[in-house]
């Protein structure tokens, strides 16, 4: 049984995916707790599902250091096998990183190595580009540079906005979140030889 905390910063539509895919039995993986940096609209998925929530905020903190310490305590207590960021919009400082990488993983909405950063899609529409797509990579020292795991090509369409857009990379992020969090479980994907 894998096991793993989610870290999230919005309304956590990968983290709902991921709970609803760890229902069944066939599915060797479990949540053992959801993280935030703020109020987090996904944190009532986790309640729903009965799992343990926290929120350590950058705010109530002098600089990120201390703040990501916090952080990287509270997850070190539940001594999860695997930290996953679905849609966690804060940098992590490097004493972070290295604690957990490569059992550190990431979503991005673009085909990483293109538009990195906190606004995927809106880069994405504003490059003009036909094509793009979601990303599950592990997360190194950069901002959305770490080794990728599985990637998906998706059409930008006529007519295409952020939240259409971004909807429908979603559709693809929450299949691939589940089968790299799977194939990790099962062995099939060995994160350290990315
Ligand atoms: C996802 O699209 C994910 O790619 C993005 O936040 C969204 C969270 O959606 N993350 C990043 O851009 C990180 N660089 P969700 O809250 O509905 O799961």
């Amino acid at each position: 049984m894998l096991s793993v905390v989610v870290l999230i910063s919005g309304t956590g539509s990968n983290l709902l995916a991921l709970l609803k895919a760890t229902e069944s039995p066939l599915v060797p993986v479990r949540i053992l707790a959801v993280g935030s940096d703020g109020p987090a609209l996904g944190l009532a998925h986790a309640d729903l599902y009965g799992v343990p929530t926290f929120v350590v905020e950058r705010s109530r903190f002098p600089d990120r250091e201390s703040w990501a310490k916090k952080l990287q305590e509270t997850v070190e207590h539940f001594n999860p096998d695997l930290v996953a960021l679905a849609g966690f919009m804060k940098i992590l400082p490097p004493a972070f990183v290295n604690r957990f990488s490569p059992n550190l993983i990431n979503i991005h909405a673009s085909l990483l190595p293109l538009f990195p950063g906190a606004n995927a899609v809106r880069d994405t529409l504003a490059a003009g580009v036909s094509e793009t797509g979601a990303t599950i990579h592990v997360v190194d020292a950069g901002v959305d540079t770490g080794p990728i795991i599985l990637q998906r090509k998706v059409q930008v369409m006529p007519g295409d906005d952020v939240p259409t857009l971004h909807e429908r990379i979603k559709v693809h992020e929450r299949e691939l979140l589940i089968d790299t969090i799977i194939g990790v479980a099962e062995k099939r994907i060995d994160l350290a030889k990315i």
